[in-house]
């Protein structure tokens, strides 16, 4: 009799202490959850966390016109990412489908274009994150390819007057639909003017769209040493942080004809590489636990003139890096120079699919 006594003791002991053992694993998960989102609604927190895992339909929208860098946004690909992706990122080069004064009017057909792409992903359930890209006289430097040149004073007006058309336009659109007001600033854009230039933006944003998730990042490409300098407007609750990092470059980057990396035969990944990447993960979670904004990485990956296996490794390393640190990730890009799928050969390019999505 004692002796089952003392069994049943022991079992309600160990299933108490257990249940309070998982109670407190779980709370200190949250809590580490919630630390990137103290500054955040609690809105936008939960959409953070919803974003998983995303591609960037990059070198379509964004090219000077549709089909000038070989890849068109194939209405077919909406289908071909669905189940693998829960978010696009939409790269669009507003301003070379615009007026060029000051008001910088949208051409209509280019509003029913990028409404077309972005209803199509809005109504099969994926989170769209709708940027402007490739306005480089707004950086101050070299014009971009084909980029239409506009009369230095209406420069900065200009990127004003398109924000407040694009984000008239989509007012209605679902929550699932986020703003980035900017791809990489960088250039004459320092810290201190990208402030200013943020936080009006975004009250322009703010007179249709009073809660809709903005994504924004810091200067200098969007990179995470730049986001010591970051500065946000103080009363703003629904903003994502993105960073990008495509460390390390001399791999990820070479062979391109804009970059100092035009050597071929870099590959991936040793150690000393491998601890750039982490180093900068880890930068970039630090960062936000401390400010209590969600970390999001919205560009990585890298160029076909990388040999495959290297490409593979760099791709998968990356990924689990970021998963294992809850960073939630678009990959740079679906179908273009560094894409994942082969649109002549309409296939997925198998050892990036297996490195990024495991299967
Ligand atoms: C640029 C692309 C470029 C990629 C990798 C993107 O932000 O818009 O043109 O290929 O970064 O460098």
């Amino acid at each position: 009799m004692k002796s089952v006594i003392g069994e049943r003791w022991f079992f309600y002991l160990t299933s108490v202490f257990g249940a309070m053992f998982v109670f407190v694993l779980n709370f200190s998960n949250v809590m580490a959850q919630d630390k990137r989102c103290t500054s955040v609604s609690a809105k936008t927190c939960e959409l953070a966390k919803n974003l998983k895992r995303g591609i960037n339909m990059g070198n379509m929208l964004d090219a000077p016109n549709e089909g000038d860098w070989g890849a068109r946004l194939d209405p077919a690909y909406v289908e071909i990412v669905k189940g693998h992706f829960q978010t696009v990122r939409i790269p669009v080069r507003w301003s070379n489908n615009a007026s060029l004064d000051s008001r910088a009017e949208i051409e209509p057909w280019f509003f029913k274009r990028v409404d077309r792409v972005v209803d199509d992903f809005l109504s099969q359930g994926f989170y769209v994150i709708l940027d402007l890209h490739h306005y480089n006289q707004l950086y101050g430097g070299q014009l971009n390819y084909k980029e239409k040149e506009v009369s230095p004073d209406v420069v900065e007006r200009r990127f004003y007057n398109m924000w407040k058309q694009i984000a008239k336009r989509y007012q209605d659109r679902s929550d699932r639909l986020i703003f980035e007001p900017l791809n990489e600033p960088q250039g004459s854009i320092t810290a201190l003017k990208w402030e200013k230039m943020f936080a009006k933006v975004l009250k322009i944003i703010r007179k249709t769209n009073p809660d809709r998730t903005v994504m924004m990042g810091p200067v200098s490409w969007n990179s995470v040493t730049a986001l010591p300098s970051l500065r946000l407007p103080r009363t703003e609750r629904n903003v994502i942080v993105t960073v990008h990092t495509y460390e390390p470059f001399e791999f990820t980057h070479q062979g391109m004809s804009w970059t100092p990396w035009k050597e071929t035969g870099v590959t991936c990944c040793n150690f000393l590489q491998k601890r750039k990447i982490t180093q900068s993960l880890d930068k970039a979670v630090e960062w936000s636990e401390r400010k209590g904004y969600p970390i999001y990485l919205g560009e990585f990956g890298s160029h076909s003139a990388g040999d495959m296996a290297s490409r593979a490794e760099y791709t998968q390393f990356v990924r689990q890096e970021l998963e294992k640190r809850d960073i939630n990730w678009a990959f740079w890009e679906f179908a273009s120079t560094f894409g994942m799928y082969d649109s002549e050969k309409k296939q997925w390019r198998a050892p990036l699919k297996k490195a990024l999505l495991g299967d």
